[in-house]
């Protein structure tokens, strides 16, 4: 057996698909304004986002990430021509019931049989993730859902981090930590957590001081990740 006994997972992006809300809501009917602008809509609304969470961090000037999902919507709406209060109702609803990508029970479910700790590590609300892991009914194969709201700050601070130790009482070796977005998991690897980066775009490695100690293209090979480190 290896050292990891912790497999703590990004939410937005990593275990949940962020793009599945404006991609869900461009095929409803009536929605033909929406059909050719939904991918637009969907980059900038997750940018402005995170960019939001950062400068948030950075001014001490912190809000809910529910809050940051709005703001980041409504500029993206206005970035792409949209003027639309029942589309935005729609786009936010849907947040609220991601899907999960498919592979996400399997791979989870893995850990489990082996043995190890399970957990969401989120700047997310505590309520939207309750929303979000119920709708995938994934709440059986999670031991937590850790929320920043806890530390009132958004990643990549090390307060956030620190919510793996505090509840699991592991040290940061024993910690794999995966994200979707390749400077969290880069700020993981600083913070000295094992990470692996699911690079399902093939995006280039953010240029930081610390980079993902391991990269995928998808989440299907955790399992056997944990077991060789
Ligand atoms: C999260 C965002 C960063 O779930 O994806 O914390």
């Amino acid at each position: 057996m290896g050292r990891i006994t912790t497999c703590v997972f990004d939410a937005y992006g990593t275990l949940f698909d962020v793009s599945a809300a404006a991609r869900e809501a461009a095929c409803e009917p009536g929605r033909a304004a929406f059909a050719d602008k939904w991918t637009q809509l969907a980059e900038i609304w997750r940018l402005k986002q995170l960019q939001y969470t950062w400068l948030r961090a950075v001014t001490g000037h912190h809000t809910d990430f529910w809050k940051v999902t709005q703001d980041g919507l409504d500029f993206a709406m206005e970035a792409v021509g949209l003027d639309d209060p029942e589309l935005r109702e729609r786009l936010l609803a849907l947040y609220w019931q991601l899907s999960a990508y498919p592979e996400v029970p399997d791979m989870l479910a893995a850990l489990k049989t082996g043995g190890k700790t399970t957990a969401i590590l989120s700047n997310g609300t505590s309520e939207m993730l309750d929303g979000a892991v119920s709708s995938a009914d994934l709440q059986a194969l999670l031991d937590d859902v850790l929320s920043v709201q806890t530390v009132g700050i958004f990643k990549p601070s090390s307060r956030v981090y620190d919510l793996v130790g505090q509840r699991f009482s592991c040290t940061p070796d024993q910690v794999l930590f995966v994200s979707s977005n390749g400077w969290d998991a880069a700020a993981a690897t600083g913070y000295g957590f094992a990470t692996a980066w699911v690079n399902r775009a093939g995006d280039p490695v953010d240029r930081l001081p610390w980079r993902p100690a391991h990269i995928l293209s998808d989440l299907s090979g955790i399992p056997a990740l944990v077991e060789a480190l």
